[in-house]
């Protein structure tokens, strides 16, 4: 089935935020971030920004009718600054205007004085200092101290990661129309429509009940809005309280881009042991996070870190630390992956290190690892493994051996271009690793023209979940999916929910609406088997019509719903589902978390110019575990986005702060995305379809965040293209890595140190380019 949004996306007619008609006696906000990372507030000259006509009002700390806070789990970010700032774009005031330009207008004249105190941007200096957001934790399997004595080879590095721009096309922003009785509605771009009701009513001081929070969809959220679509709708929230009028702030993206936080900065140290037989027998990590400068979602994306810094591998002894770190950078948050992404890189490096030192092919130590069902994971949970299948099917279908071939027949025949090759495993949890969320719920309603609405918690920020639901729906009643709406996600219709987040939430609500079409469907039945004078048991629905016995009893779906409506009975359910079967004790960092595992393996192929640094991502060849996917097309969709994503963050998305904490990539002209030219030449998916039973709606895996990590490979493949080049290159294990990094590290070390000059491979490289070039501009 096709995602139902695709006809009003394509036609402009979707509603976003921004979309929204607008309401007489709206006006607008905009907010004022800090320009300084860290540093006392001494002054705030609003006057000038007052007194330009068509200002409303400016608000402070001063005006926060209920408490000035919007930290979710730790209470530690205040909504504006207060005696101190502690991160460039941290809101000092919040304008109100006739209209958006006269509010940015007034922002800039408003004269702010700061007093500046030092500034960390450094996750290690934090740590070092002290500097921690909540307590290290430690996972460990086995006993690292006494493996490494087992151990035939032992290595140890430190592998960086960057952080990453969210960039959802739709930035974000909130809507807040003051109703009747102290009530609100507030229309929001947030994955959490909860969160924001309660940072909404914790700042006004007002009680939950008066806060309708919907979302008709996203414009894209991959994270960025999980936590940090709060603020936005808090300031708008209090300034409609204050003014009685609605108040809408939709950022530019400048001021998104500047003021919000992004993936976490991860800088690791890790230490690997291995058998002589290449079996991995220890590994241990340290992880430095930079969660900015609040708690955010930092300790539960550390969480993941820790739940994926073995991948998709065994390893029987397992000693890793993670340490949130308290830095000057806006708070990092929620992004795609939730910290998957960074501690499986760490292994990969390890890994990838180690087979360079012992002169073997990555994938053969990669395949040698890689966890079987009945294996445990060093929390605990014990797998159901489809690593190994994933992987065999690649390599047989996408023919590996003769690709090895091709690349070093390529390398060998070719002095300036190199290929390079990876395979790239994935294993992600699905659920929240906080087991209290892992429930929805969904409101059914069947009308008496047999039409039908559903409003879950599900937000739909392009992953294609209301198609999914109506997919559910569609088949518990067995009628035409034209005949199911989807309703906007409304805090008045579905209270408490969870985020839409954690790959989850096709499942959680996705069951919360079959169970709610369950309940409508028995009592459905018995109506028509009362109707028919026939045993319920032989009753059911099909095709929209009831059947009994197996044929079309001629009682057609909608005269069924009149029937049951004349009958008085209930065509409404509000059903509530919480994934059986998962815990976890904090306390012994064990449990079992997750609902199930989704695993893959990609091939990533790349060209890489070792003249100029630059290279192509030519090909990326994915076997994806989907169980049984309910909806090809959009898990397709989600694979090629995530897997692109991932590839941008490896490879070209290069977030850089100066020491001073202020951004300097603020632009889509500095930092860079994948656009479709730097997009893999070529992306194929191929679908793992397994019988065995899971807890995945319909059985149909969860998919929105395990393929992003397929584009780890991305790095590793143009790691190796560069030791085709240059065996002895000194590639500091740092992502992303630019066309500036390979370039400097194709060219890091002497090509022939020792005066040789007929290495394999080598034999064109002549004059200039067989001296150290080290120095040179990587420009041309
Ligand atoms: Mo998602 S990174 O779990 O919002």
């Amino acid at each position: 089935m096709k995602n139902i949004d695709s006809i009003t996306h394509t036609r402009g007619q979707s509603i976003y935020l921004d979309d929204i008609p607008l309401i007489q006696g709206t006006l607008f906000g905009a907010a004022l971030g800090s320009p300084l990372a860290h540093g006392i507030l001494k002054g705030l000259d609003l006057s000038a920004a007052e007194s330009l006509p068509g200002v409303v009002r400016i608000f402070t700390h001063k005006d926060v009718t209920g408490e000035n806070q919007i930290g979710g789990i730790v209470p530690d970010e205040p909504l504006f600054a207060d005696g101190h700032v502690h991160f460039c774009g941290m809101p000092l005031a919040f304008v109100v205007a006739h209209s958006d330009e006269i509010a940015r207008e007034a922002v800039r004249k408003i004269r702010v004085e700061i007093e500046p105190l030092p500034v960390i941007t450094d996750p290690r200096e934090a740590q070092a200092k002290g500097e921690l957001i909540v307590p290290p934790r430690t996972f460990q399997l086995g006993d690292t101290q006494s493996a490494w004595k087992d151990c035939a080879h032992i290595f140890e590095g430190r592998s960086d990661t960057n952080g990453q721009e969210h960039l959802y096309i739709e930035t974000q922003g909130a809507y807040s129309v003051p109703l009747e009785n102290g009530n609100f509605r507030v229309y929001s771009s947030t994955q959490a429509p909860t969160a924001v009701q309660r940072a909404v009513s914790k700042v006004m001081g007002i009680p939950m009940h008066c806060l309708d929070i919907e979302v008709t969809r996203l414009g894209g959220g991959f994270g960025g809005k999980e936590d940090q679509a709060n603020g936005w709708a808090a300031l708008c929230a209090l300034a409609s309280l204050h003014l009685g009028q609605p108040v809408k702030y939709a950022l530019s993206r400048a001021d998104d881009i500047a003021m919000t936080g992004k993936r976490h900065p991860y800088s690791a140290d890790f230490r690997i042991g291995l058998g002589k037989d290449g079996k991995i027998l220890a590994y241990e990590l340290t992880l430095f996070q930079n969660a900015g400068a609040a708690a955010d979602l930092s300790p539960a994306v550390l969480e993941r870190s820790l739940f994926h810094c073995t991948n998709s591998y065994f390893i029987p002894n397992v000693k890793a630390t993670a340490y949130s770190c308290r830095t000057h950078l806006p708070p990092n948050t929620a992004f795609r992956g939730f910290g998957g992404p960074q501690g499986m890189f760490v292994i990969e490096a390890a890994i990838s290190l180690a087979a360079e030192k012992l002169g073997m092919d990555t994938s053969v130590l990669q395949k040698k690892n890689l966890i079987r069902t009945g294996e445990e994971f060093p929390y605990g949970q014990i797998a159901q493994s489809e690593a190994l299948e994933c992987w065999e099917k690649a390599e047989s279908l996408y023919q590996a051996d003769a690709l090895r071939k091709e690349i070093a027949d390529f390398n060998a025949a070719n002095a300036l271009f190199k290929k390079g090759m990876s395979f790239q495993p994935v294993c992600f949890g699905i659920s929240f690793t906080k087991t209290f969320m892992n429930h929805a719920r969904a409101l059914v309603h069947v009308y008496t023209d047999g039409s039908v609405t559903i409003t879950t918690g599900a937000v739909e920020m392009g992953q294609g979940v209301s198609t999914k639901m109506v997919q559910v729906a569609a088949a518990m009643f067995s009628i035409d999916p034209a005949k199911i709406r989807i309703q906007a996600t409304s805090t008045w219709r579905i209270a408490n929910t969870s985020p839409s987040a954690a790959s989850a939430t096709a499942d959680l609500n996705g069951k919360a609406v079959l169970m709610a079409c369950t309940e409508i469907v028995n009592r459905l039945l018995a109506v028509a088997a009362a109707e028919l004078g026939v045993d319920a048991a032989l009753v059911g629905l099909k095709d929209g019509s009831v059947w009994v016995n197996g044929t079309p009893s001629g009682l057609g779906w909608k005269q069924l719903i009149l029937a049951a409506f004349t009958r008085r009975v209930s065509l409404s359910e509000h059903a509530h589902y919480a994934t059986p079967d998962i815990h976890f004790d904090p306390s012994k960092e064990k449990g079992h978390p997750f609902a199930y595992h989704v695993y893959g393996t990609a091939i990533t192929l790349v060209t890489l110019d070792c003249l100029r640094g630059r290279y192509t991502i030519d090909a990326v060849r994915v076997v994806h575990d989907s169980g049984a996917s309910m909806n090809p097309l959009i898990d397709k969709g989600q694979i090629e986005g995530g897997l692109v994503q991932g590839i941008g963050w490896m490879t070209m998305e290069e977030v850089l702060y100066d020491d001073k904490g202020k951004l300097l990539t603020n632009a889509l002209s500095t930092y860079k995305v994948p656009d479709i030219y730097s997009a893999p030449g070529e992306i194929a998916i191929d679908f793992l379809h397994t019988e065995k039973d899971n807890l995945a709606i319909f059985r149909s895996k969860a998919v929105g965040e395990p393929p992003l990590m397929y584009g780890i490979g991305a790095y590793f493949a143009l790691a190796s293209a560069i030791k085709a080049f240059n065996p002895s290159a000194v590639l500091p294990i740092s992502a992303p890595l630019t066309p500036e990094k390979a370039l400097m590290g194709l060219y890091s070390q002497p090509l022939y140190p020792d005066g040789q000059q007929d290495r394999p491979g080598h034999s064109a490289v002549t004059g200039p380019m067989a001296s150290s070039t080290a120095t040179r501009s990587p420009h041309e």
